[in-house]
């Protein structure tokens, strides 16, 4: 199994890794909890996923690119995770947080966020912390218990999921979960991780990876950079 970046094109899928819709279950207070409405989506053993936003067979690639002129141009380095980390430990915690991967979802904001959810420290906090990790898409947010060492990653099956946001209610990232190699046409190759969120708008600032834009304002996406210092 397999993604190849075409340059200034689709994603190329091949080995027949299956794909599925799937939509984030939005909470009282905005921001979601968990995923529901699992679907399959019937593909060949090989298939193109659009990149540039403008296919009219989404989730497919029509070469609608072509003439559209999508400047599919990745800037991300290819140990964005492993550079990007700036983890925060507590008395029982780690939290790896690898903040240019974020893609905007907003697991980690439910609840007042990840942060005071840890500082808190109650057992009830500390669960809804650990989802909140969990369900990441884009492998940002893993936290590590120091008492037994656990870690919130999940065992994935190797398989594509299309994010629904029913928060923001726009089409979300392109979820790579089990570790599916992702390499460039040029054979840039990718850290190979367990949850990678790809762009499938053609807006990332971040290509290939999925930065938010798809919701995230231009004067949001300069804050934000600057905050993290991106
Ligand atoms: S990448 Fe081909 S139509 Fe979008």
């Amino acid at each position: 199994m397999k993604i190849t970046i075409k340059k200034n094109g689709p994603y190329m899928v091949s080995g027949n890794v299956p794909l599925y819709t799937i939509e984030t279950d939005i909470s009282d207070d905005g921001f979601p909890v968990s995923y529901i409405n699992k679907k399959p989506v019937k593909t060949g053993p090989n298939y193109a996923l659009c990149r540039c936003g403008k296919s009219k067979n989404k989730p497919f690639c029509d070469g609608t690119h072509i003439n559209a002129e999508f400047d599919g141009t990745e800037v991300a380095k290819e140990d964005i995770f492993s550079t990007s980390l700036q983890n925060l430990e507590t008395e029982d915690f780690k939290l790896m947080d690898a903040p240019a991967l974020c893609d905007h979802t907003r697991f980690c904001r439910h609840a007042g966020g990840i942060r005071e959810l840890l500082n808190k420290g109650d057992d009830e906090s500390i669960a809804i912390a650990k989802e909140e990790a969990k369900n990441c898409p884009s492998g940002r947010l893993t936290l590590i218990d120091h008492k037994d060492n656990s870690t919130t990653e999940s065992e994935f099956e190797k398989e594509i999921n299309l994010i629904y946001d029913n928060g923001m209610k726009t089409d979300g990232p392109i979820w790579v979960k089990g570790g599916i190699p992702v390499e460039s046409d040029n054979g840039k190759k990718y850290e190979l991780r367990n949850r990678v969120t790809l762009c499938r708008c053609g807006q990332s600032k971040n290509k290939p990876f999925c930065d938010g834009s798809h919701w995230a304002s231009e004067e949001f996406q300069s804050k934000f950079r600057a905050k993290w210092n991106l």
